[in-house]
């Protein structure tokens, strides 16, 4: 989409220049474009009213209408005029969230035009908590449409500058409200059925909202994060920086709480290196490949100290540090995310080394985003990286994510090399597209887990051997007992013989279309292997549990057949294509 300047410049208003923020308001109402504070991130907004105001945001933005926007009101008795029904469900989100991060999407009103909501039938509603927000949104005398303030494709903005250097000279003001509180944009929740589906994680968490909405965490009918989009702007990639972005994670059961000026002690001094050491020879490594490299590193201060006791210069001058806060703070990573992404990509670094978080609280907002900026870029991601990815992303504003899963009794053997076979031919076809859209990207992520499986075992060693003899590592494999998350959160589900994957359907019905056994698979492709005599066969692989090694390189071998049959049609199924 073509942007045009309509400024010389854009206002930049305080947010104490009370006739500043009157004019800006009063433009908005009439049609002009004008950015404004949230605690989340900056918004772009326009009367939400006026179709043609709101054409005005794409066209600053610089991406096509058919994204749905957040509509922002400052008091809750407007909701009523904007939606048509507040369920249950909706009310209890209302009570409990707002005004703060959160967005409620309700079945829309007539008042509301419909490129607000890309042609919809539904409407998100914020109110922010901000005090500036809502001093605005009261002097706009209207509610207000509004994206995060970033130009398509970059990083939402967290301070008013992002906003200048995005939109500078296409809209007409910016309010300046400061940094955002949190950083990450709002929660997104759908709540026109019974029960609550959360779109796009943030600050405002799943345990808290099953918690207000009285559903128990963990059932199947409770607060899902992998219901099928219902926003049509999954499209769009965003947050992505021009340089490569790799996660480090933050080492399983390191814990670092440190009170300032506290003298370490031994145990703390080696919790603190193991955050460090992935960093250190990540960027050692990334520097003996390309000795020209530029590294930004997005981390806690913890970790700056510790590459800098290590006085080695030539390392140190390859690297740009940006320093969140401390290392185990995921409220501070969240908050400076997008600023740090922003800034190391203006210094001009190759790639960014960023924090990674584990858990289900803002770790979840988080990662999501910072996932997004790691998108694959090409190759050079290890098959250990991509499995770290496998939870299904809502990228509402983002390239299309899609997942395979693979099933089998323990996932300690036939389950987890399907996965690692796929996920290989995976890797070496891509990148992908959507089929009916080429412009659109796709991700592919696979996984595996077992019906009777526990978490966190190790791959069968004879499994790992066989495999190994014909190219593919399992030895990192970690089982997942499956279970209805994990069927949630992926789009085809294949399981390795007929009655396993009855046995899902009895206990969840509702994956009726979406889970197959591998013969039913093929068979319903057409694929029917038959023997010599025409006969036909009927394709289970063995469990070849208790077998010895040369059952298991046999089953291996077939699998890795059948794997490489089945791809294309699985492709198909997803809806993508090689681009
Ligand atoms: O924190 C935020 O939500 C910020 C501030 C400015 O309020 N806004 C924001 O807007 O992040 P935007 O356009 O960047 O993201 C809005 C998200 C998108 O993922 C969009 O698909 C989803 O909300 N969304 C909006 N209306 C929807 C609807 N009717 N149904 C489903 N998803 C919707
Ligand atoms: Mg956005």
């Amino acid at each position: 989409m073509d942007r045009i300047k309509k400024y010389d410049h854009t206002k930049l208003i305080k947010n104490n220049d009370k006739e500043g923020l009157k004019d800006a308001a009063e433009h908005l109402n009439k049609g002009e474009v004008v950015a404004f504070p949230t605690e989340t991130v900056y918004g772009l907004g326009a009367n939400a009213l006026d179709a043609e105001a709101v054409d005005k945001i794409f066209e600053a933005k610089g991406r096509p209408g058919d994204n749905p926007l957040i509509v922002h009101i400052d008091n809750k008795g407007q909701i009523a005029d904007l939606v048509s029904e507040i369920t249950p469900i909706a009310q209890k989100l209302i009570d409990a969230f707002m005004p703060g991060p959160i967005t409620v999407i309700m079945k829309k009103s007539d008042k509301i035009p419909s490129n607000v909501t890309a042609g919809l039938d539904t409407v998100g509603i914020r109110m922010p908590i901000n005090r500036v927000a809502n001093e605005f949104i009261s002097l706009c005398k209207c509610p207000v449409a509004a994206p995060s303030a970033n130009l398509s494709g970059s990083p939402s903005p967290t301070r008013a500058s992002h906003v200048m250097n995005d939109m500078n000279g296409y809209i007409y003001a910016i309010v300046d409200g400061g940094e955002s509180d949190f950083g990450l944009e709002s929660t997104v929740v759908d709540a026109t059925g019974e029960t609550p589906v959360v779109l796009r994680p943030g600050a405002i968490t799943k345990a808290q909202i099953e918690e207000a909405c009285l559903l128990k965490a963990g059932e199947h009918t409770s607060v899902s994060g992998n219901e099928a989009p219902k926003a049509p702007g999954m499209k769009y990639r965003h947050y992505a920086p021009s340089a490569d972005v790799e996660i480090i994670d933050f080492p399983k059961g390191v814990d670092i709480k440190i009170k300032k000026d506290e003298e370490l002690t031994e145990e703390q001094q080696r919790a603190l290196f193991e955050i460090a050491k992935p960093y250190i020879m990540r960027a050692k490594e990334a520097l003996a490949s390309d000795p020209f490299k530029r590294i930004g590193i997005f981390c806690g201060k913890e970790v700056k100290d510790l590459f800098e006791m290590l006085k080695d210069n030539i390392l140190l001058s390859h690297i740009e540090f940006f320093i969140y806060g401390k290392a185990s703070d995921v409220y501070s990573a969240s908050h400076c995310l997008f600023d740090g992404l922003r800034t190391l990509d203006d210094q001009k670094v190759d790639l960014i080394l960023a924090a990674g978080f584990e858990g289900d609280g803002m770790e979840e907002a988080y990662m999501n985003r910072l996932r997004k900026a790691a998108g694959k870029k090409g190759e050079g991601v290890s098959s250990e990286s991509f499995s770290r990815k496998r939870e299904k992303l809502y990228d509402h504003d983002n390239v299309a994510t899609l997942s395979v899963l693979f099933v089998c009794k323990n996932n300690r053997a036939l389950s987890a090399a399907a996965e690692s076979i796929f996920r290989k031919l995976l890797v070496a076809e891509e990148p992908y597209c959507l089929s009916d859209d080429r412009k659109v990207g796709a991700e592919v992520y696979s996984e595996s887990a077992g019906i009777y499986a526990m978490d966190g075992e190790n791959a069968d060693s004879k499994m790992i051997s066989a495999l190994k003899g014909i190219g593919y590592d399992i030895s990192f494999h970690k089982t997942t007992k499956a279970g209805a998350s994990v069927y949630d959160r992926n789009d085809i589900i294949i399981a390795m013989r007929d009655e396993q994957a009855v046995e899902i359907l009895k206990a969840f019905p509702d994956l009726e279309g979406r889970v197959f056994s591998m013969a039913s698979y093929l068979a319903s492709k057409g694929l029917v292997m038959k023997d010599d005599k025409g006969r036909v066969i009927s394709l289970s692989i063995p469990d070849p549990e208790g077998e010895n090694e040369s059952t298991y390189a046999h089953t291996a071998k077939a699998l890795e057949a059948w794997i490489k049959i089945m791809f294309p049609y699985l492709l198909k199924d997803l809806g993508i294509m090689r681009t």
